[in-house]
């Protein structure tokens, strides 16, 4: 960007737990340039401490400057309330470019406002593709993609899905993963196996669970299955719960069952990339998780028919295991028997993801305040 382009005025939004990771390395690396002004927008999506401020602390985020306070809600609720708030704070701040990361409801929500305000999107994991819509983030991935000005990628396969969608080649951008240059940055702090030795946890000796999809977790008699199944393994679980599912898992009078599984309250981001790095193995249904374990080298069973991230598996350490709670204990015991799984961490994701963003913003804010 030559000297003479004013900063480009950003409003980057960041609403629920995934995001706040992917945000982190974008806001430092576009405040540091100095040539953008950066607005950080908490929809308010997620709001438990451990499920939002503990990431501002772990990470270091600074406070938000506008907070939109949507909370929980159905879809419609959700997303609405976050609309009319976005709406409102884009009509009072002159905005440049809205950047969205991920695939939550908060992504949608923001991407359609700003298109309809004419404000251009750009969005940070664009072109991932389940090819389920019966999963509520295809939806919003294919929403929000569909109105992206500029698509961030971090994988070969999501720049083919957004040609095979339409969009110009030159709007697709392979950059890497915001998520993994956020893990790189604090994996020697998470190194530290004091914290697990004081919880009573045998560091590699452990299978870490997190479940969350509404697939998985809504009906109380599946969720039930999954949990017995789970308690059967042939080693001790540590469970981090998310909110979701423990609601459906206490009105299912499964207390006893998430005792026998060391549940324990969502994790903070160090605390959770120590339970990582230090698993036997991990079983889950959060995208992220597929990623990190990948880069982590620690073997990864994804419980669902299908993932948007099948680099995690050509690549990585992660297997899909399908969503039939029996499958459960089989791939457990294939998991454990497997010591020699060769991977390699996929092509860009090394920590500069960030400052490529930073690289492509730049030119696009050049380009434009040329035409
Ligand atoms: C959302 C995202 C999902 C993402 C997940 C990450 C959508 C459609 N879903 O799912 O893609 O993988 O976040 O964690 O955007 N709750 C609390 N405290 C909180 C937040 C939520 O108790 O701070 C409870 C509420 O009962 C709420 C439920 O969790 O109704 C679900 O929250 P919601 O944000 O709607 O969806 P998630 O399941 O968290
Ligand atoms: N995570 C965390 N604490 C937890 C569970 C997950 O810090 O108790 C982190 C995890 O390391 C990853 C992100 O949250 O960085 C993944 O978010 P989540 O699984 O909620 O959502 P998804 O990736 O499925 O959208």
């Amino acid at each position: 960007m030559t000297t003479d382009v004013p900063p480009l005025r950003v409003a980057l939004i960041a609403g629920a737990r995934p995001n706040f990771m992917k945000a982190a390395p974008i806001l430092a690396e576009l405040e540091r340039r100095g040539r953008f002004r950066v607005a950080l927008v908490h929809t308010g999506q997620h709001y438990d401490a451990q499920m939002s401020d503990s990431f501002f602390a772990d990470l270091g985020i600074r406070e938000p400057d506008v907070h939109l306070g949507a909370g929980s809600g159905t879809h419609a609720e959700q997303t609405s309330r976050v609309m009319v708030a976005f709406e409102g704070y884009l009509r009072d701040a002159p905005t440049d470019l809205v950047i969205v990361v991920g695939d939550v409801n908060s992504t949608l929500a923001c991407s359609v406002v700003a298109a309809k305000a004419g404000v251009p999107v750009a969005h940070v994991e664009a072109g991932l593709r389940s090819f389920d819509r019966g999963m509520p983030e295809e939806i919003n991935r294919l929403v929000t993609d569909a109105l992206t000005d500029v698509a961030l990628t971090t994988s070969p396969d999501a720049d083919e899905h957004l040609r095979a969608e339409g969009h110009p080649p030159e709007t697709i951008h392979l950059v890497g993963n915001t998520m993994i240059d956020t893990l790189l940055r604090f994996r020697d702090l998470a190194a530290d196996i004091g914290p697990l030795v004081a919880l009573g946890i045998e560091p590699g000796r452990y299978l870490l669970v997190t479940l969350h999809r509404p697939s998985n977790v809504d009906d109380p008699d599946n969720l039930l299955r999954i949990l017995a199944a789970l308690a059967a393994a042939p080693l001790p679980v540590v469970f981090p719960i998310h909110p979701r599912t423990r609601s459906v898992a206490e009105r299912a009078g499964a207390g006893d069952l998430l005792g026998r599984l060391n549940a324990i309250p969502p994790q903070g981001y160090l605390a959770f990339l120590r339970l990582q790095t230090h698993a036997r193995l991990v079983l889950t249904d959060s995208g992220g998780v597929q990623e990190e374990t990948t880069v982590l080298g620690v073997p990864c069973l994804t419980f669902r028919e299908n993932t948007e991230r099948p680099v995690t598996i050509s690549d990585g350490t992660n297997t899909l295991i399908g969503a039939d709670p029996a499958a459960i204990l089989p791939a457990i015991a294939v998991a454990l028997r497997d010591t020699e799984g060769v991977h390699r961490v996929p092509p860009l994701w090394d920590g500069h993801a960030a400052e490529r963003i930073a690289d492509v913003l730049e030119r696009w804010a050049a380009a434009r305040a040329q035409s």
